[in-house]
């Protein structure tokens, strides 16, 4: 689960049965071949994080982090990985809301998965 993967309908369905949901690829996983660019090159998110002084990453992650999900987000970078944590001293606008709904999506899921229509989420 990521901006550009949210899974509306998927998510609302494990809210009302308690279930926890954890994003893998927060960010999208860009430059690996199961992932996507949609997420860190997009305009809408950029707009967001030049509006507050922020990362495109980090508003991913404050994004879902409001969205009651838990993640697991990836770097080999020290100083991405701080940044990375500081994503809890401020918080999202209803305008950036608005705008995150507006991020391509696209499904980031090319693994192996046969069944479920590998793993259908009514939307993509
Ligand atoms: N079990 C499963 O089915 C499954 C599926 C997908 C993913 N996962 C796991 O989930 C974890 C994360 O997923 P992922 O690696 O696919 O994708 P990801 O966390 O969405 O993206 C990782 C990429 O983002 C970069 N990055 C991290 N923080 C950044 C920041 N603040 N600013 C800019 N770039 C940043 C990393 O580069 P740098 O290292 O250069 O910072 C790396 O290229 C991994 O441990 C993966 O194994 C599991």
């Amino acid at each position: 689960m990521n901006p550009s993967w949210q899974q509306k309908k998927l998510i609302e369905y494990c809210k009302t049965k308690g279930i926890i949901i954890n994003a893998y690829s927060p960010l999208g996983a860009k430059g690996a071949s199961w992932g996507t660019n949609e997420v860190m090159e997009s305009p809408f998110l950029k707009h967001i994080a030049e509006s507050h002084s922020k990362s495109v990453a980090q508003v991913c992650l404050r994004w879902l982090y409001e969205e009651g999900v838990s993640f697991v987000v990836k770097s080999y970078n020290k100083e991405r990985m701080k940044q990375n944590l500081e994503i809890f001293d401020w918080c999202l606008r209803e305008e950036d809301y608005e705008m995150i709904s507006q991020v391509k999506q696209h499904r980031t899921n090319n693994g192996p998965t046969t069944s479920l229509g590998d793993i259908w989420d009514g939307e993509s």
